[in-house]
């Protein structure tokens, strides 16, 4: 970490507040405070935030809030906003929330006009939603289209893919929405017998469109159509990029190429023309919504001091338990089948944003940094992890999340939300049973987010609360939460395995584990050809 003495005095103060804490369970600070349920908790665009089952007390959030202050990560929040580079390992600025601001001002990239630039695009995207909602876009065969498949991997599928499926109840009209990521063959396999070519639009969201995944996908798709007898493919995609020229040498017409910036990450780019998959499905007035909502949290992330700003504060708590009581993983556990694709979504947007060891200085990191992410739907998750997270040795943080009121049985939501409730209480509390395998230890901390019902606007903010909470927890990390050059290496090497794989003899100077497994692949190919 940078050097400062008030930094180092602070440390030395949360360290000494940390050991004193930690020999209090849980449970003593709601023995000791009658109302902490209520002083711990915060409320703000339909979203009601406890985070009263943490191991902090006001003198812990205290002690944080000035170490914050130590690293005037009110200035980074300010030079986001503005448009800085603030990612500066790849000299850009991260400015995703331009995506859904009302403000005019909003200025710090593409020569002062990003306002004009973002809202043209948006129109394109309503223009666009509203020709095939009105069936005036058709296929081959003429026949108005009714399936969406969105082709993308990382940022380009698992932000729409959550949405998409969380607001399944928004559905516009009788339309499917289906979205293929992985290079095994088998998802293309499994989307061929449930969709219709003739009807179907596939939507490849690429921003640099040289992903191997997505273009290998894209492509496969367009021979399939071809083969089903497809004499205009052109028609049957879209394509969201940043490298236009590419998407042009694909073949698509030229109004179907929506475009994004080199200022919106992968896995906040929901918000830009990404989210065409998203206004597709549930409709362009929805989609706006969905900004709508995330705009309310970035100004209040914006504008809130620390002490009143809940991503912060959530931030200053995950900060808390990474470098103070060393807890390497941290659960997400919606109690919602809604929201049954946000764990994989968060995993993406906080391992991928805070998964670093070189600091903002580019100084290699001894402390811990981003933790791992995981998670399943409740009441799933009791039934299959529920065991690790109440009597495992391991300490796993989590975030509860439930809806207050959803449509359909009264009796199974009513039940829904018991269980979720009893899970972070027993999970805080513990019972003290003679018998050695019935002890639950308790003192495992949680924070439940509750939100009235699951709608465009509340997921709005509810996402943009987790995206500005992964952007604190990187700045009081230090580290630069908008590359993510780990992902590199792996690439370039699963190409020179590739081509070795299709070679006769192995090229490649190579570890010995890894020759003998291309070699045992050889010799398996060798035999099912015989
Ligand atoms: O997984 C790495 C990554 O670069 C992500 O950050 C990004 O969301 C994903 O690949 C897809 O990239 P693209 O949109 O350029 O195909």
């Amino acid at each position: 970490m940078s050097s400062s003495i008030n930094k180092k005095t602070i440390e030395k103060k949360l360290k000494k507040h940390y050991e004193k804490l930690s020999k209090s369970h849980l449970s003593d600070f709601f023995n000791d405070d009658k109302n902490r349920g209520k002083g711990f908790s915060v409320e703000l665009s339909n979203l009601f935030i406890d985070f009263s089952k943490n191991h902090i007390t006001k003198e812990t959030l205290t002690l944080l809030s000035e170490y914050a202050e130590t690293l005037d990560i009110k200035s980074s929040i300010d030079a986001m906003f503005s448009g800085k580079k603030i990612n500066t390992t790849e000299e850009r600025a991260a400015l995703h929330p331009a995506l859904r601001s009302k403000s005019e001002k909003i200025k710090g990239a593409e020569d002062g006009k990003i306002r004009e630039k973002i809202e043209n695009e948006l129109q394109k995207i309503k223009n666009f939603t509203s020709l095939v909602h009105d069936k005036k876009i058709t296929g081959w065969t003429n026949k108005p289209i009714d399936t969406f498949v969105n082709i993308g991997i990382g940022g380009s599928d698992l932000g729409p893919k959550m949405v998409v499926n969380a607001l399944n109840q928004y559905r516009k009209n009788k339309t499917h929405s289906f979205f293929i990521s992985n290079i095994d063959f088998e998802q293309i396999e499994l989307l061929k017998r449930k969709i219709n070519p003739e009807t179907t639009l596939f939507i490849i969201s690429s921003k640099s469109f040289t992903t191997i995944e997505t273009i290998t996908n894209a492509n496969t798709i367009k021979s399939w159509l071809i083969e089903s007898g497809c004499d205009d493919a052109d028609r049957h995609f879209a394509i969201v990029t940043a490298n236009r020229e590419a998407a042009k040498e694909f073949g698509v017409k030229n109004e179907n190429i929506f475009q994004i910036w080199d200022w919106v990450g992968g896995r906040f780019s929901l918000w830009s023309a990404v989210g065409l998959s998203i206004s597709l499905a549930i409709g362009f007035d929805n989609f706006k919504k969905m900004l709508s909502g995330a705009y309310e949290m970035d100004e209040h992330f914006l504008k809130q001091p620390l002490e009143k700003n809940i991503p912060i504060t959530l931030a200053l708590i995950d900060f808390w338990y990474i470098c103070f009581h060393n807890r390497k993983t941290h659960a997400i556990i919606p109690y919602d089948e809604s929201l049954r694709y946000l764990p994989s979504y968060l995993s993406q947007l906080f391992m991928e944003s805070n998964g670093k060891s070189t600091d903002l200085y580019g100084e290699k990191i001894n402390y811990d940094t981003g933790a791992i992410i995981w998670g399943e739907v409740g009441t799933n998750s009791q039934h299959s992890i529920g065991q690790l997270l109440h009597q495992g040795k391991h300490v796993v943080p989590i975030d509860f999340l439930a809806p207050l009121s959803k449509k359909g049985n009264q009796k199974h939501h009513e039940l829904l939300l018991a269980n979720c409730f009893a899970q972070s209480r027993t999970l805080m509390l513990g019972d003290n049973n003679e018998n050695s395998h019935l002890q639950f230890d308790g003192n495992k901390p949680s924070t439940t987010i509750l939100y009235n019902e699951l709608n465009p606007k509340t997921l709005g903010s509810l996402l943009a609360m987790y995206e500005h909470r992964v952007f604190a927890q990187g700045l009081l990390l230090e580290i630069n939460s908008f590359d993510q050059y780990g992902i590199e290496l792996g690439k370039k090497m699963a190409l020179e395995i590739s081509e070795n794989l299709q070679q006769k003899e192995i090229n490649i100077n190579i570890d010995s584990s890894t020759k003998n497994l291309m070699a045992i692949y050889k010799k398996s190919k060798k035999n099912s050809k015989n």
